[in-house]
């Protein structure tokens, strides 16, 4: 039932780029997307195309003090660990705080997850789990987080509710010796389906022998091309609801969205 998606990958390699090309392009195709931005610097919302005025007013839940403590039972300071309830009741959290981003698309910012705290209380993660487990999907929905650290932040017993580790690398051998690790990561933690995405691709040839290089021919790769109209519609303080649908990323991202279909 639904797809839920993680997408991870080293920063500035295009994770949020790929998390908002792949959201409208399920939207388009008529899926419900829900999307969690747990990022420390959140801006999904401006790649979905929410207006500045309203994306820049969003408090990450974990930085709602009342929603913490209404969920958890904890205050910032409390010591969260010991406060904690474990399966915060999230099933009105879309409703009250989720972004409409257009009729089948809702951005929830949930708020940083710190990596270096591996398999920790802390309120994102708490959120988070919450959200994995309890918003229950039918068929044609989709979750995509779009999230800075790699799947062991969230712990064995939630990472593996994602169906698909879907990590982004730029076309370097440091960013795909990353995205490996990331694969294997998601493997150990029983996340079924992998898939490295290749973005700013502007030589494939080259950067199908470097992924061979470094990550081998077992897991699935996608090709999201350099798209000079990318930044120029994020310098203009617009979204990727903008771009073009026949721009070389859009179309490249529509066959990682044919694959991903296959999936649900
Ligand atoms: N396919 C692409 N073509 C051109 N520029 C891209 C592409 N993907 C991402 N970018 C640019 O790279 C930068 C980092 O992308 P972003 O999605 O914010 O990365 P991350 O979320 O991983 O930090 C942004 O300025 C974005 O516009
Ligand atoms: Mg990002």
């Amino acid at each position: 039932m639904g797809l839920r998606i993680l997408v991870s990958g080293k920063g500035g390699s295009g994770k949020t780029t790929v998390a908002a090309l792949t959201t409208l392009i399920f939207a388009r195709r008529g899926y419900n997307v829900l999307v969690l931005d747990t990022d420390s610097v959140p801006n999904t919302a401006q790649s979905l195309g929410v207006p500045p005025e309203i994306a820049s007013k969003i408090v990450p839940l974990v930085k709602n003090e009342e929603l913490v403590a209404e969920k958890t039972g904890a205050r910032p300071g409390e010591g969260w660990g010991l406060l904690f309830s474990l399966t915060p009741d999230v099933s009105d959290i879309v409703d009250r705080y989720g972004i409409r981003v257009r009729e089948n698309v809702r951005l929830v910012v949930v708020g940083s997850i710190d990596a270096s705290k591996e398999g920790c209380l802390c309120p994102a993660i708490a959120l988070a789990k919450a959200f994995l487990l309890h918003v229950l999907l039918k068929k044609r929905d989709i979750v995509i987080v779009d999230s800075e650290a790699g799947a062991e932040v969230f712990g064995r017993g939630l990472a593996e509710k994602f169906d698909v580790n879907l990590c982004v690398a730029e076309p370097t051998f440091k960013s795909l010796a990353i995205a490996r690790k990331l694969v294997e990561l998601g493997k150990q933690l029983g996340i079924r389906h992998s898939v490295v995405v290749i973005n700013k691709v502007e030589d494939p040839l080259r950067a199908v022998e470097l992924f061979g290089k470094t990550i081998g021919s077992e897991v699935p790769y996608h090709i999201v091309r350099y798209s000079p109209r990318i930044p120029q519609l994020e310098n203009l303080g617009m979204g990727l609801d903008r771009l073009e649908e026949n721009d070389v990323a859009y179309r490249d991202v529509e066959k990682l969205v044919d694959y991903l279909e296959k999936l649900v």
